[in-house]
Formats: C-alpha cells, sequence, structure tokens
C-alpha cells in the first residue's frame, strides 16, 4: 500500500504540515491565470492550499489527490467543493483546465513518472495554460517510510518542462531554510 493510503501516515503528515501554505506560490500564479479561469490542484492533501485556490478561483477550482483519504475528510467539512480521486502520474480525466496546481506533490514521482506526468499536464490543459508547481531544491532522492522525496535543480526543471511548456520563471524560495525550495509558472506551448 502507497505511503499516504495509509491513515496513520496521513495523521502524522497532517501534522507535519500545520503552519505551512502555499500562499506564496498562490500569489505567484494569479498574476498569470485570471480570476475566471478553472484551476485543478494536483496532491491537495488536507486542502490548506485548496482554500486559498477556493478563496480567489471560487467554484473554478477543483482539488484532487490519489488518496481518498484526503479527498473524504476535505469533502467532510466542505460539502460543496469540487474533489476528484486522481494520480498525477496518469491523470486520467477528461477534462480540460486553463490552470494545474501543486504544491511539493511532483517530487514523490519518479523522474520518469514525472515526464509521463508532464505529458499529460499539456494534455488536459485548455490552450496556453498555466501551471505552476513547486519542488524542494537540490540534486539528490530519499526515502522515509517508503515515500520518495524527489530534489530537483532549475538547470533540471527547464529541461523536463521546456519540450511542452514555455517555461515563465523558475524562483528559488524558502519553506524552512533560504533558497531549500523552488517553484516553475510555465505556459503549454
Ligand atoms: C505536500 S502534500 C500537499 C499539501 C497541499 N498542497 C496542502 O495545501 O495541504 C502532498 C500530497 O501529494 C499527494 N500525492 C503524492 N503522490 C501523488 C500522486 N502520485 N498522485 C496524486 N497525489 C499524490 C499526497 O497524497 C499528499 O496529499
Amino acid at each position: 500500500m502507497e505511503y499516504y493510503e495509509q491513515e496513520k501516515n496521513i495523521d502524522a503528515y497532517i501534522k507535519m504540515a500545520e503552519g505551512y501554505d502555499g500562499r506564496e506560490l498562490i500569489t505567484e500564479l494569479i498574476k498569470y491565470l485570471p480570476q475566471n479561469s478553472s484551476v485543478l490542484e494536483i496532491g491537495m492533501g488536507p486542502g490548506t492550499d485548496l482554500t486559498l485556490l477556493e478563496e480567489y478561483y471560487k467554484e473554478h477550482v477543483t482539488g484532487s489527490d490519489y488518496s481518498e483519504f484526503f479527498i473524504d475528510r476535505y469533502r467532510n467539512n466542505h460539502p460543496d467543493a469540487n474533489l476528484i480521486v486522481l494520480n498525477a502520474i496518469t491523470l486520467k480525466t477528461d477534462r480540460k483546465f486553463h490552470g494545474l496546481y501543486s504544491n511539493k506533490v511532483l517530487i514523490h514521482l519518479t523522474r520518469e513518472e514525472l515526464k509521463q506526468s508532464i505529458k499529460r499536464q499539456a494534455d488536459i490543459l485548455e490552450p496556453e495554460g498555466i501551471i505552476c508547481h513547486s519542488f524542494w531544491r537540490g540534486d539528490k532522492e530519499e526515502n522515509y517510510d517508503g515515500l520518495l522525496f524527489m530534489y530537483y535543480s532549475a538547470e533540471y526543471l527547464q529541461k523536463l518542462f521546456e519540450d511542452s511548456f514555455d517555461v515563465i520563471k523558475i524562483e528559488n524560495y524558502q519553506e524552512m531554510e533560504p533558497d531549500d525550495s523552488l517553484y516553475i509558472i510555465a505556459r503549454k506551448n
């Protein structure tokens, strides 16, 4: 069973993530993705960022995760939310979105899975659709309790995304320590 499919791990994760949110990333996304756009959050987890996205994009936001635990928990407190179960690798949906957002989700994919995900992201985006994703910055991979953590450099991300996207910016930012993270904003080409 995958890490995030086990309820004990989800409880531990929610505790660890308390106090962190993607407000800074969403402020960036808003500069490139206007208010009435449809947005899909990939890997919504407990939904901290989803709530922030809903403040701006309202009912045009859809949350997703591959873990039904997260989806069910969020739905209990937000019965009107648009939520779907989706794996970030395959993104099996017929719907199209103007924007895709994720915060420290694609770091759990292998490099090959990330390549697959990027192709699918281009498929499920409207023309000139925008992506905004964050990653841990570096050049290593770690495994905790069977959960993979990949670290990426700006150069590597640029190469991965530039086949299907025009990269607008890749910037460092701080989650816990200075420059420990980076985000990419890009437009489907
Ligand atoms: C760092 S959390 C996201 C936190 C979220 N941004 C928030 O505001 O609470 C990572 C999430 O990625 C999800 N995840 C990991 N691998 C995934 C995959 N292959 N497909 C979909 N979701 C995945 C996990 O279930 C977890 O909810």
